[in-house]
């Protein structure tokens, strides 16, 4: 069967127990500012699911597209696609297990002729510490099926040291069996939804088992082991639970929540483990035949790269399809990425010639009756692919015959002087980031080809500086800022920032900025205060800002309006000689919410024209000279850096 029949057969399916059909939600999560792609079909229903009505009423079914991120570079062996569709079904607070395990098992078996005796489920094994107890309940209902058609379904345990045991119900704990956005319970936050699943296994047959290789070598065969035997086709998530402070507790109605993936399935019909074997490539690998005159299967590294085209191209045709087009930010950037990884893998195929824009013609022509919006957007995700393909085939040659250079001297720096060079710096992965238009991750995948790693943190760095650079010298419409951009002035002018925060920090609030005079020996500020310095607050002063400086925050600039900078608690010179857009610098982490990230902290913001340097740690260390009065209410300090 095609996917597209295996589709339609399940709607039908559904459709005869009175569920609503919905189309697909967009790949970029509406209102879910938590992530940024739709990774499985539940995601649009997590508030039907903790009980509010969903207006199509309480049996609903979809086939939703979906993108995982995680799995760009898993992608290449012969069952992992970063875009997949997903076959969903939902009871909100409608049926259950029973009506669930009947089902599917009708479907898999009767509707689309899957041999159950190459069927193997799992079922969760209790957990007393959440008040979840085993699953006999689906094991009695999985024996049903099976039964019905004269399969003996024993259930075991312990499969993941003892082996089958000739069992065809296996028990799992949390780890395989419980399901929830954030996975395990004791992952998930607090008011997530979660809920014990029953997965379903299809057997390829002894024959795919690979445990005499290293990985799995002795280790036990079991349907969740993943050494290529057995395939997971299907879960059905009784999700009837949602985590609180004080616990697990049940959801006011019971829900079902069952994905099944669309590619997989039609695998386990084809009886044929790769997922890249099913109709829906079929177009687009022979079209990678004509232009390569490559064989699909021929050798491993041939395969491989065609495997990352196949999924690549289709992933970034269905997210350009619904608006991520290629770009250096959020979802455009992970479109930006699979298209390069495509174009650099084309070339183990030895394609040279533009090829995304046909391939992604064959996968727009595939799926538009499913898809129609694919076919109401040709032009663009056509010409979005073409054009980025163009962009990075001007640099792609000079980028790899950069790497090699680079590669070529860390070999003659090994013959020269013994020193065996395992690390691409920060700076030479920015070259070939600014230059050649590698992503970062790209540079990664190759150093690892090659033994080598990336500083990514320099990276970043380099990134950074930059940035600050390149906008500092090319934005003249930003007034304010240092004349002289010697390197010992524009390191007076960060610790100008510094000192205006700690003075605010000692002093009060009512410090303002009166006046500010730089030289490349000295800084000169003056503001507002009523009263000579102690000697404690200068010191106190002084251990602030050197703090900061130890610290070796790094310092970003973002543009936003004055409005913005105020309400973001920004410091500094809120005149009218600025501009609509003002540059608020920020020494320590930028990002408003910092993500959890312990490390990261918000030193000072502060309206500027810039320069300033790329982190404080170039500031050495910073002496207060002298404090004295320059006007009424107005108090000057010299300062230098040493
Ligand atoms: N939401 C479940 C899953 O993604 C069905 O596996």
């Amino acid at each position: 069967m095609t996917i597209h029949e295996i589709r339609q057969a399940y709607f039908d399916m559904l459709l005869e127990k009175e569920h609503v059909i919905l189309s697909s939600s967009s790949l970029l999560p509406e209102n879910d500012p938590t992530t940024l792609f739709t990774g499985s079909g539940m995601q649009p229903m997590v508030p039907y699911l903790l009980g509010q009505d969903h207006p199509s009423g309480k049996r609903i079914a979809n086939a939703q597209k979906c993108f995982r991120a995680v799995d760009i570079e898993e992608v290449g062996d012969n069952r992992h696609t970063t875009f997949f569709e997903m076959l969903g079904n939902w009871s909100l607070g409608d049926y259950f297990k029973k009506e669930q395990i009947v089902w599917v098992f009708d479907f898999l078996v009767h509707t689309i002729g899957l041999n159950p005796k190459q069927l193997y489920v799992s079922v969760f094994s209790g957990d007393d510490g959440i008040g979840v107890p085993r699953d006999e309940e689906a094991v009695v209902f999985w024996q049903e099926q099976f039964g019905g058609v004269g399969v003996d379904a024993k259930a075991v345990d312990n499969v993941e040291k003892d082996g089958l045991q000739g069992g065809r119900i296996c028990y799992y704990d949390e780890k395989e069996n419980w399901w929830s956005r954030a996975g395990t319970p004791e992952h998930m936050p607090v008011g997530e939804p979660g809920g014990p699943d029953s997965e379903i296994f299809w057997d390829f047959g002894k024959e795919h088992e690979i445990h005499e290789q290293s990985k799995w070598k002795d280790q036990q065969c079991h349907p969740a082991c993943d050494c290529g035997r057995f395939m997971e086709i299907g879960n059905n998530v009784f999700m009837a639970y949602r985590k609180t402070a004080e616990g697990f507790v049940g959801l006011d109605k019971k829900n079902v929540d069952f994905g099944g993936g669309l590619e997989r399935i039609a695998a386990a019909c084809n009886g044929n483990p790769d997922v890249f074997s099913i109709d829906v490539f079929g177009g687009a690998r022979n079209m990678l035949t004509d232009l390569s005159g490559k064989v699909y299967g021929a050798n491993e590294k041939e395969t491989f790269a065609f495997r990352v085209i196949l999924d690549h191209v289709r992933a970034a045709v269905f997210l350009i399809g619904d608006g991520a087009l290629p770009s250096n930010k959020d979802q455009g950037y992970f479109t930006r990425r699979l298209i390069r990884r495509a174009i650099r893998f084309a070339r183990d195929l030895g394609i040279s010639t533009h090829f995304c824009g046909e391939v992604a013609m064959q996968y727009i022509t595939e799926y538009k009756e499913a898809y129609p919006q694919l076919r109401a957007q040709e032009g663009v995700i056509v010409d979005a692919l073409r054009q980025e393909e163009t962009k990075f085939r001007k640099t792609l040659d000079g980028g790899m015959k950069e790497f090699d250079k680079l590669l070529k001297g860390f070999a003659i720096a090994l013959e020269r002087t013994g020193k065996h060079i395992t690390e691409i710096s920060g700076k030479q992965a920015f070259r070939l980031y600014d230059t050649y238009g590698f992503p970062l991750e790209m540079t990664q995948e190759l150093a690892i080809e090659h033994g080598l790693v990336v500083d990514t943190k320099g990276f970043d760095s380099a990134f950074l500086q930059h940035k600050n650079t390149s906008r500092s010298a090319s934005e003249k419409k930003f007034k304010g800022g240092l004349a002289d951009t010697s390197d010992m002035s524009v390191k007076y002018h960060t610790a100008t920032h510094l000192l205006h925060i700690a003075l605010k920090r000692v002093l009060g609030d009512h410090v303002e900025q009166k006046g500010s005079n730089i030289t490349p020996d000295r800084l000169r500020f003056d503001f507002t205060h009523n009263e000579k310095l102690t000697d404690e607050q200068k010191k106190e002063i002084e251990r602030i800002i050197n703090a900061a400086i130890e610290k070796n925050y790094p310092i970003t600039f973002l543009e936003m309006s004055v409005e913005e900078a105020k309400q973001q608690g920004a410091i500094g010179l809120f005149g009218d000689t600025y501009g609509d857009t003002v540059k608020v610098y920020v020494v320590g982490d930028p990002r408003e919410k910092a993500e959890g990230d312990p490390t990261a902290e918000t030193f000072s913001k502060e309206i500027c024209g810039g320069p300033h340097v790329e982190r404080t740690g170039a500031l050495g260390h910073l002496r207060i000279k002298k404090e004295e009065s320059s006007s009424a209410g107005i108090r000057r300090i010299k300062a230098v850096l040493e």
